[in-house]
């Protein structure tokens, strides 16, 4: 019905906003989609050197995946806030602002997961940290623990949900094409935390 509908579009209309393309440019650091893997995302922020910029993008990036969800799900109802779950990543991933060419979704998912059901983003950020920690690699933590979510998600009992997050994971991994591509053949850049590059 309308809600659904409406909650949809506002929704997507949110995702859509590039906060990290946005964050580097007004602090004056560049076009990010120049710059490293030319993704708009707070993993890529962080190659510009400037650690602030990318924790801030990584939580704005989170508030635009929650507070949709939070809001439809809290005004018009459980199906409401999964169409502003799916819709808000999808925005991320095609942002309307950026000729479609948006970024991978997974701070924006994430944001979803701890809207609809926080429990599940415990275990998944464990294997997140884990993976990134062991490997250096984002993308390979970023894609494992989405493709975790459904599954968590499932044996809590959370079906609908669920549903939502195989999507989500089907569509973040779709994204990571180029770093799968990479990461097979040993050129995916690793992450690093240090000051010195
Ligand atoms: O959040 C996206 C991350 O998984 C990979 O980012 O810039 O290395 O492609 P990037």
């Amino acid at each position: 019905g309308w809600p659904v509908a409406i909650a949809f579009v506002v929704a997507y209309l949110i995702g859509s906003i590039p906060f990290g393309f946005l964050i580097t440019r007004l602090a004056g650091a560049g076009d990010i989609r120049t710059i490293g893997s030319g993704n708009i995302g707070a993993t890529n922020v962080l190659r510009t050197g400037r650690k602030s910029l990318a924790l801030l993008t990584l939580l704005a990036d989170l508030l635009k995946g929650a507070v949709p969800v939070w809001v439809a799900f809290g005004l018009l109802g459980p199906e409401a806030g999964l169409a502003a779950g799916a819709a808000t990543v999808l925005g991320h991933c095609f942002p309307v602002w950026l000729s479609f060419k948006g970024g991978k979704g997974v701070a924006t998912a994430a944001g979803v997961i701890l809207a609809l059901t926080p429990l599940v983003l415990v275990p998944i950020l464990a294997v997140f940290i884990i993976v990134v920690w062991l490997t250096r690699y984002v993308s390979l933590g970023s894609m494992l623990a989405a493709a975790l979510a459904p599954i968590v998600a499932l044996l809590l009992g959370h079906e609908g949900p669920a549903l939502l997050f195989l999507g989500l994971a089907l569509l973040i991994v779709a994204k990571h094409g180029p770093n799968l591509g990479r990461l097979i053949g040993g050129t995916e850049s690793k992450v690093s935390f240090s000051s010195r590059r």
